[in-house]
């Protein structure tokens, strides 16, 4: 069963009977360090009200002070000095955004080591530095959180230690890495050559600060690796670990899996066999067949197929990299440990939370059916007649409806026909005037057949 090493104690050297502010230090102010500042920053009040505490954005550190960022911080509050923020004794939650296994490694290990709580996006530190990490968890009662280490904002860590708690794996099968997602994409869809594709994953932040990583399968390995010590308690040795990146794939690999329904995905795939004592772990480029969901994942987004003997297969996908998604994992880990830390009740569910959700409820109305709006498709039985239709899209016209699609279906001698249409987005209410109508028409023989073309933008 998956170890529950990073356990959520509270440290020993707050005292929250006194302490009604939690500060946050961050090392690393780069793509996931400025998103989770920024994300913070926009998200402080409503995050405060949850937690029933402030949160006091202390400092972060960085290598060059004078490098541009994107995100606005004051001066002040960037520093050189990384043990600047670690030992700050204002600072209770320390957020490893840097990378690398030797810095992150010693400045993760002295935050441990003075109690704090450590919220880490390395998966390489964890992967070949875990059990030293939850040794010194264990000694000193830090905590050491890690949800944005494997695929970016899904919450696939949460959703194996505690939404799919009662299951046992036989196979964890998923697309962990971004930016080879991005690149086979891009390939694929776009003819993109490789190290165009590559060169955009960089730009949009998406590549480790050394890409080989993540195009050789090194990332997708550590992030395996993680799944399959969570999921079976147990380290996968690198020595016995199948690990392939992508550079060997070209346009007629993509041509092949297009032609005979496949599509070309770089896998991570982690097999128990329950019965037999063995687990596997391996991380390649593979056909996937086109009726499997994670053929379906494209762009930066990752999959993950957890097929466990209770809940049976569940699928989380989403943007495995990236600073938002990131972001969104980091602070998932940071709220996680407040509430741990202040033995607040369950994210969202404490008093003072639902109050406060409820008091912006107050604020909020239900949409009119003006305000509701989507695409239709409509199924009518006319009668066989000349000038029928005219009829029918007249209404449609006075209601400044506009038909995108027609099809129209005769049935010889039954004296009816069928037509099926769809139309532009249109609220509800011009919609609903429409039918009503409609139904009035002599010519109109059935209750129309109505359905909603569903589109994620209305
Ligand atoms: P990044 O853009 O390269 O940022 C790294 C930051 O760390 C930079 O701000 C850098 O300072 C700072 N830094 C490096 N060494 C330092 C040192 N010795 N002392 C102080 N600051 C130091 O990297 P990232 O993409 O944000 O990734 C950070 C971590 O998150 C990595 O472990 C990565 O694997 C993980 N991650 C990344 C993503 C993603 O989509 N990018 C997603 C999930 C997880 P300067 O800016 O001054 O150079
Ligand atoms: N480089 C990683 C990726 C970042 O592309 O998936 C997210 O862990």
């Amino acid at each position: 069963m998956a170890p529950r090493t990073a356990s959520l104690k509270k440290p020993n050297f707050i005292d929250m009977t006194t302490t009604r502010t939690i500060g946050i230090g961050i090392l690393g102010f780069g793509t996931v360090g400025q998103g989770v500042w920024k994300h913070l920053t926009e998200k402080q009040s409503d995050l405060e009200s949850r937690l029933g505490v402030k949160l006091d954005l202390r400092k972060a550190a960085v290598r060059d002070l004078k490098k541009k960022r994107g995100v606005k911080i004051a001066a002040s509050k960037l520093t050189k000095n990384p043990l600047e923020v670690i030992e700050d004794p204002k600072v209770h939650v320390v957020c490893e955004l840097i990378g690398g296994t030797t810095k992150a490694r010693e400045l993760t290990l002295r935050a441990l080591s003075l109690g704090k709580v450590v919220v880490s996006a390395n998966k390489a530190l964890l992967c070949e530095h875990g059990p030293e990490i939850f040794a010194a968890v264990r000694k000193h009662g830090g905590q050491f959180l890690f949800e944005a280490s494997v695929a970016g904002g899904i919450p696939i860590i949460k959703a194996i230690r505690e939404g799919l708690v009662a299951n046992r794996f036989d196979l964890i099968v998923g697309i962990l890495n971004g930016t080879c997602n991005h690149i086979l994409t891009r390939m694929g869809e776009d003819g993109l050559s490789f190290e165009d594709a590559l060169k955009e994953a960089q730009t949009l932040g998406y590549a480790e600060a050394d890409p080989t990583l993540d195009v050789d399968g090194i990332d997708a390995w550590h992030k395996a690796s993680i799944l399959a010590w969570l999921a079976h308690g147990k380290w996968a040795p690198a020595a016995r670990t199948l690990v392939e990146g992508i550079r060997k794939i070209g346009p007629a690999d993509i041509d092949f899996a297009r032609r005979f329904g496949f599509a070309l995905k770089h896998l991570a795939v982690i097999r128990r066999d329950f019965k037999a004592g063995w687990m596997t772990v391996g991380v390649y480029p593979a056909l996937v067949p086109n009726r499997d969901i994670l053929a379906r994942v494209s762009g930066v987004n990752n999959g993950i197929t957890l097929r466990g003997d209770v809940a049976g297969a569940t699928t989380l996908t989403g943007r495995g990299a990236g600073g938002d998604a990131t972001a969104s994992a980091v602070i998932g880990d940071i709220v996680d440990a407040i509430a741990a830390l202040t033995g607040a009740a369950p994210q969202g569910l404490s008093s003072e939370a639902l109050a406060t959700r409820e008091k912006a409820g107050r604020a909020l109305r239900m949409a009119d059916l003006d305000e509701i709006v989507s695409p239709f498709y409509l199924r009518l039985s006319l009668l066989d007649k000349a000038g029928v239709s005219e009829g029918v899209y007249r209404i449609f016209s006075k209601h400044k409806v506009s038909i995108a699609r027609v099809i129209q279906y005769e049935h010889p001698n039954q004296g009816r026909g069928t037509v099926t249409l769809s139309t532009y987005p249109v609220s509800e209410r011009k919609m609903s005037a429409v039918l009503t109508e409609l139904r009035r028409l002599k010519t109109v023989l059935e209750e129309p057949v109505i359905l909603r073309i569903f589109s994620p933008e209305s």
